[in-house]
């Protein structure tokens, strides 16, 4: 039998079938138990890993540094003002050099093309920390905490709220379809998702019976809900647009309102984090004072609600990661799912 992840690269959703998504949701619940009991896990004993951040991050980077950690492996973190990338180096040749020296290459960043020609050019595991299309190693963090709570992900509701063309956005649609998740995209007309990302995320629908909603209207978006989730309105590399997007993504804000709508009182409320909820921000501070608004995205009474699970979330971004890595680099033995 094939053992089906080895030497295969993370770089977005639709590199994986539904049967292996979802084996990778299951493998980061086992390896959670691991961590909760203690028991050691080293799968990459030996291993070294390079995480590359173009853009700055805070969970993505240490959940791949303590994964790594936990797994045996050794990462270094090459940040964007470290190495030669870019600047001095072309991305082919700086992937054939990495590809020489480590065993797997997390990227962050701007292009989705420089994550593939990571992939192409290194001969090793790519995995995609974030690019400006897609967020995949989050989606099965965010699916996890949705299996945990409801012991199921087949024709649940998930209604995102926000910017719905965004990596998170793109990411989330294209996932629940490939997993039977129902994805109501909630967002002004203007950053309805492109076209092509829900044609491809209607393609999976129609295979797994998830049902796509896009549209600018509440009542319709929170009709059935049993997850509300919502990403910043400005995202990295988008900073000169936070007036645009607070006049319009104001009537989109998770709120007490929007939540009742959906009539569920087992719904919970995710967030992939960092969150706009206060002013205890630099961002958030000098949008109140601009623009007169002191919580974007989510409100701070859901953001600390009885509904909130985005600090669990945030853990499972660890356990997830440790799920890919083992799976694409370890000698374990994964028949084909
Ligand atoms: N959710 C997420 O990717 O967080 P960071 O930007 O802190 O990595
Ligand atoms: N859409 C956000 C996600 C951050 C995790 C961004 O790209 O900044």
């Amino acid at each position: 039998m094939t053992q089906v992840f080895q030497g295969r690269s993370f770089l977005a959703e639709k590199d994986f079938t539904r049967a292996e998504l979802e084996y990778l949701i299951d493998f980061s619940a086992h390896l959670k138990d691991l961590k909760k009991r203690g028991v050691p896990h080293h799968y990459l004993e030996g291993k070294n890993i390079a995480l590359l951040f173009e853009k700055t991050s805070t969970r993505t980077r240490a959940a791949f540094t303590t994964a790594a950690i936990d797994l045996g492996a050794h990462p270094e973190y090459l940040g964007a003002n470290d190495i030669q990338l870019g600047k001095k180096e072309s991305t082919e040749d700086t992937a054939k050099v990495l590809g020489r020296m480590f065993d797997g290459i997390e990227f962050r960043g701007f292009s989705q093309r420089m994550v593939e020609e990571l992939a192409e050019f290194s001969g090793v595991p790519v995995w995609n920390g974030l690019t400006d299309e897609w967020h995949p190693t989050q989606m099965l963090a965010d699916y996890l905490t949705v299996k945990e709570n409801f012991g199921k992900l087949e024709g649940l509701t998930l209604v995102y709220c926000g910017d719905g063309r965004n990596n998170v956005a793109n990411s989330l649609l294209v996932t629940g379809a490939i997993l039977g998740v129902n994805v109501h995209i909630f967002s002004p007309k203007e950053l309805f998702p492109a076209e092509e990302i829900v044609e491809l995320a209607q393609g999976y629908a129609k295979e797994s019976g998830s049902r796509i909603l896009i549209t600018d209207n509440a009542d319709e978006a929170a009709k059935g809900a049993d997850v509300f989730y919502t990403d910043v309105w400005v995202s990295m590399g988008e900073e000169a647009m936070f007036e645009e997007r607070v006049k319009m993504l104001t009537p989109f804000q998770v709120n007490m309102d929007l939540i009742k709508k959906a009539e569920n009182e087992n719904l919970i409320f995710l967030h992939c984090l960092p969150a706009f909820h206060d002013t205890k921000t630099v961002y958030g501070k000098d949008v109140a004072e601009k623009y007169g608004v002191s919580e974007m995205e989510v409100t701070d009474e859901v953001f600390r609600s009885k509904y909130a699970r985005h600090f669990d979330q945030a853990e499972n971004r660890m356990h997830t990661i440790k799920a890919v890595m083992a799976a694409t680099l370890g000698n374990l033995f994964i028949p084909r799912v």
